[in-house]
């Protein structure tokens, strides 16, 4: 038998012999499509990648149990963070890109009439498993039917079956929704300014959020207990809200180092995403203008709209709204300290 080959391993050929520029059939001198296409595929190939860590992340949350200091959370972490890493090349990659000018583009762009990167599935399924919703989505509309230039009827329905999968965020608020930190049993000896129990740290909290707020700052005392005592905010219940607050604010303690940096790594995501869509837009304007994208939206405009309101883990995000300095911080009861155990 003959040794494995490089090339036979990776399966090179057939990536080295999927560029078909369509243009370079009628022009003679070479123009930048082939630049385009594989750009393309090469954002297609890390999509491929992220989809396949964001899987693995979701399975390990899909477990019963996970136990906060066990290899299992660590993992999420360390795929999660890989997705960061992966998000900073793709942002980085629009700059070569940028290097074809609109001209450039216009050589070709009639070719590639009505593809667009508004049916790159890879791309929607990414935002369905992170746990953005089509009914959230800026200009959702757009998203409804599979006319041309859309997603086709098959893509369509691999996203609407992501979507009513378990998400990530769904994963991750069941998560904090379990954590049992605010059991009676770990606050017995809790030193309240006022009482002594769970509940009280939560007043006492409340009290020092409030005492802290600027004279054009008082509405958010209201918001505060609709957020942590009443409805939640967006898709996240109070209960979970609470853990990612009290997470937040004592990601000192060694048990809650890895939560933190999971949290942390959500925000960063989306961060980096909306870096993206900023970046994609820029470059879009100084190709086309503000004419209409070859998948029939508004281009531009509707790329614009994306930036804002196609965050997954917004709420968790603005959680900083509600933290007050750390040197107020109420201390916590020795019990809860040594005993936390998230694997009740
Ligand atoms: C000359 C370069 C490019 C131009 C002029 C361009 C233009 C556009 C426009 C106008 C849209 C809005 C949908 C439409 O009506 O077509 C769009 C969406 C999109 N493009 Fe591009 N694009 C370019 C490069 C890229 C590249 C390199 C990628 C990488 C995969 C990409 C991925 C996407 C994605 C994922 C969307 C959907 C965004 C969303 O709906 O949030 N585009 N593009």
């Amino acid at each position: 038998m003959s040794d494995l080959y490089y090339s036979d391993y990776i399966e090179l050929d057939t990536i080295l012999n999927s560029q078909h520029p369509r243009s370079f059939e009628k022009m003679d001198d070479g123009n930048d499509e082939m630049l385009f296409i594989i750009i393309h595929q090469a954002y297609e190939l890390w999509f491929k990648q992220i989809i396949f860590e964001l899987d693995l992340a979701r399975n390990i949350f899909l477990q019963d149990r996970i136990n906060e200091n066990s290899p299992d959370m660590s993992n999420v972490v360390y795929k999660l963070k890989r997705i960061v890493k992966i998000l900073e090349l793709l942002n980085h990659q629009v700059s070569v890109l940028e290097t074809m000018t609109a001209l450039d583009f216009l050589e070709f762009r009639n070719y590639l009439l009505p593809a667009s990167g508004f049916q790159s599935k890879q791309f929607r399924l990414i935002e369905a498993k992170l746990g953005l919703k089509m009914e959230e989505r800026y200009k959702k509309e757009y998203y409804k039917h599979t006319r041309r230039g859309s997603l086709s009827e098959n893509d369509m329905q691999d996203v609407n079956q992501a979507e009513s999968e378990s998400t990530l965020k769904q994963l991750i608020i069941q998560w904090l929704e379990r954590m049992p930190f605010f059991d009676e049993k770990y606050w017995a000896d809790y030193e309240s300014t006022s009482k002594t129990n769970a509940d009280k740290f939560w007043s006492d909290y409340r009290n020092i959020y409030q005492s802290g707020l600027s004279e054009n700052e008082k509405g958010r005392s209201a918001e505060f207990d609709n957020v942590f005592f009443s409805e939640g905010r967006g898709d996240i219940s109070p209960s979970a809200m609470q853990a990612a607050l009290f997470i937040t604010l004592y990601r000192d303690l060694p048990i809650f180092q890895l939560p933190f940096e999971l949290l942390n790594t959500l925000s960063e995501i989306d961060e980096l995403l909306s870096n993206w869509r900023y970046r994609h837009f820029s470059m879009v304007r100084r190709m086309i203008g503000i004419r209409a994208g070859t998948g029939g939206t508004s281009g531009a405009g509707y790329l614009e709209g994306t930036l804002s309101q196609h965050y997954a883990f917004r709420e968790i995000t603005e959680v900083a709204t509600f933290l007050i300095e750390r040197s107020k911080l109420p201390k916590l009861p020795n019990v809860l300290k040594e005993k936390v155990s998230f694997q009740v």
